[in-house]
């Protein structure tokens, strides 16, 4: 061991605790190096000492708590005034949901003013004696729990939340209203979708657009053996509900052999063999992608269900429970293909159709 460590030269008497010497601390230092040094002496904080002081922390917990009830109150009023589908440009966010951005920032408020009004009330107001908690054993015995009580009680008088009553009002206030967001939110349980899933962007007359270059497609472009992404005409892909309506409305084109196609209806429902199917797997909703021009098979890279596109797009392979539903097209006059309907049954995973 060096001599430095035992060194009491090395400790300000100042930072010493107390009821202890400098020369006993140093005795004991030399004696055990680790021991415990004790606590600083308590300085008194300018509220302790300044009624004035006091008064102005008093008064910023309550204006945070004041703040945190207002936030609330924003976040319900938000909840109510601000439509799904209204986007507001936020700098350096974008262009953002309002009603998202809105409860977002006001709970975010209310809860933020909470936590800061009680770290405030403790830092500034609340007794600051540092207290050393020893170890004991887990079942507390009947002296224990009195001096529980007595340190509780003690704790309250020392918080002056009987006295504060201004920060004690606020406080209850906002812990009180903060969960009625929560409670509004339970809105969202509503109303049920009914049949929207059942709806596509698709509907008669609309154009089928090529997903690579913007352009309506003519039956020509389309290639036996070639497989075509569609979208509808006027879905723009920037717009809010684009990816919503994508998911929905994706397609693919296929041109077969018309003496190729088994299933009747699909044959009604092509035109000079070409096909229009839903790209949404019927199985969990992926894209399906992967098409082997010689089997006419299309298959989903997410779990390999394979669709045979020349036999109504049946399950042939894999997990998916339904075959992909098919769009019904033609020819326009200006010789572009169009959709004749929407799609007869709801695209995607199968359990829709329960809904
Ligand atoms: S999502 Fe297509 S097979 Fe699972």
């Amino acid at each position: 061991m060096s001599s430095h460590t035992g060194s009491h030269e090395d400790v300000p008497d100042e930072n010493l605790p107390g009821e202890r010497t400098a020369r006993g601390e140093a005795a004991t230092r030399e004696e055990n190096p680790f021991a415990d040094p004790g606590l600083p002496p308590h300085e008194p904080r300018v509220q302790d000492i300044d009624q004035r002081a006091a008064k102005r922390s008093e008064r910023t917990v309550a204006l945070l708590f004041t703040v945190s009830m207002l936030a609330t109150v924003g976040f319900i009023a938000s909840y109510v005034i601000f439509p799904i589908d209204q986007y507001v440009h936020i700098w350096p966010l974008g262009e953002i949901s309002a009603l998202n951005f809105s409860l977002g920032l006001t709970l975010g408020i209310a809860l933020f003013c909470i936590g800061a009004g009680a770290v405030h009330w403790a830092r500034t107001l609340m007794s600051d004696h540092e207290l050393i908690g020893e170890r004991h054993p887990v079942e507390a015995d009947e002296d224990t729990k009195e001096k529980v009580l007595a340190d509780f009680h003690q704790g309250a008088k020392e918080s002056q939340i009987g006295r504060r009553k201004l920060i004690r009002n606020t406080m209850f206030g906002a812990l009180a209203v903060v969960p009625l967001s929560g409670v509004v939110l339970l809105r969202d349980l509503g109303p049920l979708p009914e049949d929207k899933l059942r709806h596509t962007a698709w509907s008669r007359g609309k154009l089928l657009v090529n997903q690579n270059t913007g352009e309506p497609l003519r039956p020509e472009d389309v290639t036996v053996g070639s497989l075509v992404m569609v979208q509808p005409e006027g879905l723009e892909e920037g717009s809010h509900d684009f990816q919503k309506e994508i998911a929905k409305a994706a397609v693919m084109l296929v041109r077969l052999e018309p003496e190729d196609i088994k299933d009747k209806r699909e044959l009604d429902w092509s035109h000079e063999g070409i096909v229009a199917f839903s790209r949404i797997c019927t199985h969990v909703g992926c894209p399906v992608t992967l098409y082997e021009q010689q089997t006419h098979h299309v298959l989903c890279p997410c779990h390999q269900s394979t669709f045979d596109l020349a036999d109504g797009a049946r399950v042939i392979f894999g997990p998916a429970g339904h075959p992909l539903p098919q769009l019904r097209i033609g020819v326009n006059d200006d010789g572009f293909l169009e959709a004749q309907d929407d799609f007869a049954e709801p695209v995607g995973p199968s359990f829709w159709e329960r809904g």
